[in-house]
């Protein structure tokens, strides 16, 4: 197998080593983007393609980069050193974290009505500790499937697929009766676009747990930054004017390319766009009460308060056809 490793004629600046590794991760996420993407559009690729880079490189990953590593490390070494991205949450009981419901008599259920096995998928699985625990009941009589934009040491059992809940994979039209996000969807970039690819992702008959994560975030725990996105949507007119309004800037990575610095100038600026939409796509689903129609598709929608810090409240979300 050919390696790569890069090069710099002289000792490199922290600066130019994080340019470096962050074009090595653009460039692999563009790749795993592109395979999940199929032939499909999708509208804001290169703003989740960066947002994957800028996640993977996380302050703490880099303090742990020499110059020493990067220097000799090829390009596989790299790319392992920051998609084995520990998650060293408490262990999260996510099975316990729907009120009300017991995702066991559910799957029960389902293996009734004899259709073969069960396939769930878990958006934002994490280490996977959800599904191992849902094999475990069941072997196999549930299929599982994890995605993460990390791979934390998921088990064997759990079919991982390293991804994001924004572009689940083109051929996951309709496979899954029942599709779970458990204290995820906060960290989510484009959150409308998550939950509606999970939407076209569920069969008939199917079901949705889904935490949403933004409305706690947005009221409680970031009110400046809710109050801020507010003060943009009411206040600014254009994307441009907000950015030079809120000036937090996200790690210099990719600063030569004009485009990417416009579109980072102002990280509230940024989140606005996907953001809003999102708080309002929740509010119509709030309207609607039980229902929501998308593409001709029928969906019943409960909503029960969680006991989850982050995601107070879970979507209970069912495919009618
Ligand atoms: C707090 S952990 C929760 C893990 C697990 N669901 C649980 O309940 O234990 C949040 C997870 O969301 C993942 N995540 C962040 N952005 C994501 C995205 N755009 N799509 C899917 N998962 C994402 C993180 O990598 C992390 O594993």
């Amino acid at each position: 197998m050919r390696t790569e490793t890069p090069t710099f004629e002289k000792q490199p600046t922290p600066e130019e080593l994080e340019n470096k590794t962050a074009e090595i991760m653009y460039e692999f996420f563009n790749k795993r983007l592109e395979q999940l993407a199929g032939k499909r559009e999708i509208p804001n690729f290169k703003e989740l393609n960066l947002y994957w880079t800028c996640i993977a490189l996380d302050a703490e990953k880099l303090k742990n980069i020499g110059p020493d590593l990067v220097q000799t490390a090829n390009r596989d070494t790299l790319k392992n050193l920051f998609l084995k991205k520990d998650y060293i949450g408490a262990p999260v009981d996510s099975y316990n974290k729907i009120a009300g419901q017991n995702l066991a008599a559910i799957i029960e259920q389902f293996l009734q009505q004899d259709t073969g096995a069960v396939h769930i998928a878990d958006l934002g699985c994490g280490s996977g500790t959800f599904l191992d625990e849902m094999k475990n009941m069941y072997r196999d009589d549930v299929e599982c499937f994890g995605v993460d934009p990390f791979d934390s040491n998921v088990p064997d059992t759990v079919n991982f697929g390293l991804g994001l809940a924004e572009v689940l994979p083109e051929d996951w039209d309709e496979k899954f009766d029942m599709i779970t996000c458990f204290e995820a969807s906060m960290y989510f970039l484009d959150k409308q676009r998550a939950l509606q690819e999970a939407l076209r992702a569920v069969k008939p008959g199917g079901k949705i747990f889904y935490g949403t994560g933004a409305n706690n975030i947005a009221k409680n725990f970031n009110k400046n930054l809710f109050e801020k996105l507010l003060a943009a949507q009411k206040g600014f007119s254009s994307q441009k004017e907000v950015s030079e309004k809120y000036t937090y800037e996200m790690p210099k990575i990719f600063v030569k390319e004009k485009e990417y610095e416009r579109t980072f100038r102002g990280s509230d600026a940024f989140y606005t766009q996907y953001y809003f939409p999102y708080l309002q796509y929740l509010e119509s689903i709030d309207k609607e009460r039980t229902a929501l129609t998308l593409d001709t598709r029928e969906f019943t929608v409960q909503r029960h308060d969680t006991p989850d810090m982050w995601c107070p409240e879970t979507l209970q979300i069912e495919r009618i056809k």
